[in-house]
This record gives structure tokens, C-alpha cells and sequence, in this order.
């Protein structure tokens, strides 16, 4: 199994990353021992995926104060490298919360900011694992039917997070428990998740599927030739709003048109109580030669901009299921203020 992050203590101590903008030509590591590798790392999506990001993150810390111990820094220092990879992208709280989670054992040592960040990726798979039975159950249970076909939008498995995966995982469960019909893994433009990495993982777990633009998934679903959305999130706020990566909020208006299920899987580390609503996320804006140029090559003719934001909106009341290793919550039906606390951890 190929692990997106991996702490390795020897030869040295470091993160090991699976290179995601390599995969799925080739399969190359990288060794992260300073922050600046790891900064750069998130920021070219080489490591991606919100709970990826919260592993990453909380093990960063370790990388940090190894480096600081070689270089000498002083404690301002290191919380400022620190706060560097805290904020290395935005949107997905994942990111923050992992750092956060270590943080205040900085002063303790590195054995303890590792105990704790150990724990994160270890509590990442079990929640992965339990929201994806959950999430099975939930979807059979409204369906009604003995075999889904599904829709689904970006990567969201065992490279998405320390293990597993969130809506994949649901996938994957769907699958053993031969429930599973065809899947339609939208290709996820401009980076390309869904079609390079959704589809390395499904191909790896003999699990049939076809990869579509994303233009065409509004009419897949409302052709009726899927039963279910599923997908993952990078923030989910206190009234049941979530981000997740740019083209999910189509798929969920789909989905209330032709009357299917948008189920939406997340640990709870991605439910951020702390934000009100949608409105109030930080999208990440990426550079628009993303979008104006394929593969490096430039497609637009020159001097046209790009707009590229990596993330959208989905509000809650086209929502059926928020899924979380804690339970389900239905936010279209019961629209409340509080609504996610029952299912934050
Ligand atoms: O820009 P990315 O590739 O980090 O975006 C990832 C997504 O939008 C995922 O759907 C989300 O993080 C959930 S991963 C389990």
C-alpha cells in the first residue's frame, strides 16, 4: 500500500511523501527534513487531500524542530517556520488543526510532538474506516437498493489521507460489500486528481469505473445514470456549509434536480465549529497558468487570464448526508445552527 505520508527515523529523521503531481507515470518520493521542502511540497499539491494535509502538518512540526535543532534556531524562530507550514494553503482546516494538535508539545520535546502526531495519523485511518461503514449503511439504507451507481469528484482515498480514505473509503466499502455498480470519477480539472489519482487507486482496487470531464457530470446524473454523489470536504462549518474542490457545488445542484442523494465524508478533524458559515471560508485562489496552460504547455492564447479557484461552496440544504466516523447528520432536512456538533468529536 502506498502511504502519502510516512514518518521514517531512519536513515534521518523525516517525512516520507508519495510526489502526487508524479503519480501516475511514476512513482518517486520525496524526503522532507526542512520546512521548505514540506511548504513547497503542499503548495505544489505533491502532498493534498485535507486529512494528507492534517498528517502532514502535525508531523511537519517534528520536521521543524529537527531543523531548528541542526540550524540553532531560537523559539521565535521556530514558531514562526512553524506557522509557515500552519498556513502553507488555506482552505482545508485539516492543515491547522494537525499543527494544532502538537503544538503545545513543542516545549516537551520532539518524542512527544511525535507521540501526538503519530496519534493523528493513526486516528485518521480509524475515523476513515468507521465513516465509510457508516456512510455505506446510510446510503443503502435510502437508496434502497442493492447496488449504487455512483458520481464522485477529485481524490479522496488512501492518498487524500493517512490511510483509507473518506468518500473513496465509502466507495471501497460499497465495493466489498458488492454494492458497488459503475463509478463515474470526474476528472477534476485543471489539476487533474480524479483522473490521475482516483483512477490509479480504483484501477489498484480492480474497481470498475470510468473517468468523465466535468462538464459532463450534471447531465450523467440527470440522465439518471447515477444514484449517488459522494464526495469529500476540505472545511465543513457549524451550520453544515463545506468546501471541497472546485466543481462539487454542480454536482450537488445535480443532484437536487434529479432528486439523489450529495453525501459529503469527512473526519471530524475537518468540521471546523469554529466557522459560521460557507461564506466565511478562505477559498484558495492558485495561479492562473494552472487553467491557461495544460501540462505546461500554454493552450490559452497569450495574454488571456485565468481564474482558478481550487475550491467552492456547497450549502447545507443541498446536502443530504454529512457523514463523519461519529455519525450522520442530514442537513437538508434539519437546517440548524448547531447542527455539525453532534457529529465534530
Ligand atoms: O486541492 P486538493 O487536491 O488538496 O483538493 C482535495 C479535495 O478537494 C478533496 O476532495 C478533499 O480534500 C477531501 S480529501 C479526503
Amino acid at each position: 500500500m502506498v502511504l502519502a505520508v510516512e514518518w521514517l527515523d531512519e536513515p534521518q529523521p523525516m517525512i516520507r511523501l508519495v510526489d502526487q503531481t508524479a503519480l501516475p507515470a511514476e512513482e518517486r518520493y520525496i524526503d522532507v527534513t526542512t520546512v521548505d521542502v514540506l511548504v513547497e511540497a503542499i503548495q505544489t499539491l505533491a502532498v493534498r487531500g485535507a486529512p494528507a494535509l492534517g498528517a502532514a502538518g502535525a508531523l511537519g512540526v517534528a520536521v521543524a524542530m529537527g531543523q531548528g535543532a541542526r540550524e540553532g534556531w531560537d523559539a521565535g524562530r521556530l514558531d514562526r517556520e512553524i506557522e509557515r507550514i500552519r498556513t502553507a494553503r488555506p482552505t482545508a482546516v485539516n492543515l491547522a488543526w494537525g499543527v494544532d494538535q502538537v503544538r503545545d508539545a513543542v516545549p516537551h520535546g520532539v518524542a512527544e510532538v511525535l507521540t501526538r502526531a503519530r496519534r493523528v495519523v493513526a486516528d485518521d485511518e480509524s475515523a476513515n474506516r468507521r465513516l465509510s461503514a457508516l456512510g455505506a449503511d446510510w446510503i443503502l439504507a435510502r437508496t434502497g437498493l442493492d447496488q449504487v451507481r455512483v458520481v464522485t469528484h477529485c481524490n479522496t482515498g488512501a492518498l487524500a489521507t493517512s490511510a483509507w480514505g473518506t468518500a473513496y473509503g465509502i466507495i471501497h466499502e460499497l465495493h466489498q460489500r458488492e454494492s458497488l455498480g459503475l463509478v463515474y470519477a470526474d476528472e477534476t480539472r485543471p489539476l487533474l486528481q480524479g483522473a490521475r489519482l482516483t483512477s490509479w487507486e480504483l484501477m489498484k482496487d480492480g474497481i470498475d469505473h470510468v473517468i468523465q470531464a466535468d462538464g459532463a457530470a450534471a447531465s450523467t446524473i440527470l440522465r439518471g445514470l447515477v444514484d449517488v454523489a459522494i464526495i469529500g470536504a476540505d472545511r465543513i462549518t457549524a451550520n453544515g456549509d463545506t468546501a471541497n474542490k472546485v466543481g462539487s457545488v454542480g454536482l450537488a445542484l445535480a443532484c437536487a434536480r434529479a432528486g439523489i442523494p450529495f453525501v459529503v465524508a469527512a473526519p471530524s478533524s475537518t468540521v471546523d465549529l469554529g466557522t459560521k458559515r460557507g461564506e466565511d471560508i478562505f477559498i484558495e485562489e492558485r495561479d492562473s497558468d494552472e487553467v491557461v496552460a495544460f501540462a505546461g504547455v500554454r493552450t490559452a492564447p497569450e495574454g488571456a487570464r485565468g481564474f482558478n479557484p481550487a475550491f467552492d461552496v456547497t450549502p447545507n440544504d443541498l446536502i443530504s448526508a454529512i457523514v463523519t466516523e461519529h455519525g450522520v447528520v442530514e442537513p437538508a432536512l434539519t437546517p440548524q445552527p448547531d447542527l455539525l456538533s453532534q457529529i465534530a468529536g
